[in-house]
């Protein structure tokens, strides 16, 4: 079993999108039985809220629910629990460690790393531009999906 944890700041907005997104592109694979995907924030400041309008509205558009998520905070013993801890940006990364007291196994990543332009993913919170933040997790997704494939740790088929 695989399983991943996205990670973002506030856990309304960009790691539950990269959570349904994942799980879609898994699903419609063949793959589902094969993960285990969730998703957490580094702050507690959204603890127990639903997604954001914005994430929810986008997904919708692409037949995605993201019905009973609520926001959690990323805790140390995640660290353990998940095979990779992925994160939006930077500032991610940073927390994420610190929360989870380093990073000993190498499972903390940004998700647009395992694309060929490695980048952020900017806070739609304070772009207002989802459209541009699923076409992001979208890309860095499918990216990921195709390396634990090549890596071997998936059975799959690869998508490009
Ligand atoms: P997210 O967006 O990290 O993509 O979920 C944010 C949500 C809430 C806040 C910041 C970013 N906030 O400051 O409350």
């Amino acid at each position: 079993m695989m399983k991943i944890l996205f990670v973002c700041l506030g856990n309304i907005c960009r790691s539950p999108m990269a959570e349904f997104v994942m799980k879609d592109l898994v699903e419609k694979q063949g793959l589902a039985d094969q993960f285990l995907i969730a998703s957490a924030g580094t702050s507690d400041e959204e603890h127990g809220n639903p997604v954001h309008r914005g994430t929810k509205q986008k997904l919708a558009q692409k037949g995605i629910s993201t019905a009973g998520k609520y926001a959690v905070q990323m805790k140390r013993a995640d660290y353990d629990a998940y095979d990779y801890l992925i994160g939006m940006e930077q500032r991610n990364l940073s927390a994420m460690r610190r929360i989870a007291g380093g990073d000993p196994e190498g499972k903390i990543h940004r998700l647009l790393d395992f694309s060929g332009r490695p980048r952020d993913i900017a806070d739609p919170w304070y772009t207002g531009d989802f459209d541009t933040t699923y076409d992001d997790i979208y890309e860095g997704c499918q990216c990921l999906l195709n390396h634990l494939i090549t890596e071997g740790k998936i059975y799959g088929r690869k998508t490009k």
